[in-house]
């Protein structure tokens, strides 16, 4: 995707035999462009905790590359054997201990895990390790690319029958290329329609406290030149309420395998005022999204709780403001969970399915 009309990833490396990783830093967006170099997986387990990197598949390419560290370092250690995993093991960990709730740093660790198995050195391991977080980042940018195909077959359906010329879309938190390596997922349909000709206009919820849409989704979509407004997490019921909302996309970070979807704070409410209005309310995950070894979201899954200053203060890195008395205490989670039954769709890399059991374990079996 573009900023300043120059293509970036959110997250690569230099490509070199012992690499650095570089990621753009999204705590300064969108005042200022600045881009990290991470060496080792301290740098990776802060740039993730710290959120500098964040969304769900990107999260999960930063622990890729954050294990290939763990095994980068653990041969600069010249440890070998049981040694040599017992350090890898412990940097799963705590690489895994930056954020609980997105299910995709797991997937991607035991993804190169998988890759490495069969290795029978641990300069080989490494290697493997390196070329499978260079796979990952490439197969979601593929990936991203399929869930827009196939997302704008909807917006364009909706524009068939609606006369409308423009297609209003809203999404919640960011969900783009930002949260990704390329094109994103929820925002990808946008992209992908905006590519074929299709006039795209996005409602952005701010999304408080961290306002990942305000600043994060609105940038973005003013740097792919797409027509959007922002619009409080509150005004979300009343847009569509208004009718002035045709479709939903949102993104995830952990679906159930009965399809209940865990995403961004505030999810839970703009489906419901979605469903209630007969708006459709769609999901763009890819597959490393799924955790089908759990059923129930509200209860199998851990919501991050984040720091109750993020509620309490606003701050530009310059500037701090109060945004509520200052006595009261707070709860920040940073995630909710819309149930299955309040979603219309789920967008994946392999077509559109129901949010249910079913159609869940056929994207895993192959059956259509
Ligand atoms: O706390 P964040 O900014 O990492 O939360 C991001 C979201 O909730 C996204 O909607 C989700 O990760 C899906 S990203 C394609």
């Amino acid at each position: 995707m573009r900023i300043k009309n120059r293509h970036y990833r959110t997250i690569w490396d230099d490509g070199k035999i012992n690499p650095s990783v570089f990621a753009i830093d999204q705590r300064h967006l969108p005042l200022s462009f600045k881009i990290i170099r991470l060496r080792n997986t301290e740098d990776i387990h802060d740039a993730i905790k710290s959120m500098a990197v964040r969304g769900a598949p990107l999260l999960g390419v930063a622990a890729a590359y954050g294990i290939y560290f763990a095994h980068r370092e653990a041969l600069r250690k010249a440890y070998t054997g049981k040694e040599f995993d017992m350090y890898v093991e412990e940097k799963h960990d705590f690489l895994l201990s930056a954020r609980p709730t997105s299910v995709n740093p797991e997937w991607a660790i035991k993804t190169v895990l998988q890759a490495t198995a069969k290795a029978r050195t641990a300069a080989d391991k490494t290697l493997r390790a390196l070329e499978a977080a260079r796979k990952i980042a490439d197969d979601d940018v593929r990936n991203c690319m399929r869930i827009g195909r196939y997302g704008s077959k909807i917006i364009k359906e909706i524009r068939r029958y609606s006369g409308q010329n423009t297609v209003n879309v809203l999404t919640h938190c960011n969900a783009g290329w930002l949260a990704c390596i390329d094109y994103g997922t929820a925002l990808s349909p946008v992209y992908i329609s905006a590519e074929r000709g299709i006039p795209v206009h996005v409602w952005v919820e701010e999304t408080r406290p961290r306002n990942q849409g305000g600043k994060l989704t609105a940038y973005e979509l003013e740097q792919m030149g797409i027509p959007h407004t922002v619009i409080t997490d509150n005004a979300g019921g009343q847009v569509i309420q208004t009718g002035n909302a045709d479709v939903v996309f949102v993104g995830a970070d952990r679906i159930t395998k009965s399809g209940d979807v865990c995403n961004k704070v505030g999810t839970y409410k703009t489906a419901l005022a979605a469903y209630d209005n007969n708006i459709p309310f769609y999901v763009c995950a890819p597959l490393s999204s799924f955790d089908t070894g759990i059923n129930d979201g509200i209860e199998e899954i851990e919501i991050e709780e984040r720091n109750s200053d993020e509620v309490r203060i606003a701050d530009d890195g310059k500037q701090r403001v109060l945004m509520c008395n200052p006595g009261s205490r707070v709860f920040n989670p940073g995630f909710d969970i819309t149930p299955s039954r309040l979603i219309t769709g789920i967008i994946t890399e392999k077509g559109i399915i129901k949010a249910d059991e079913y159609h869940i374990k056929g994207l895993f079996t192959g059956r259509k």
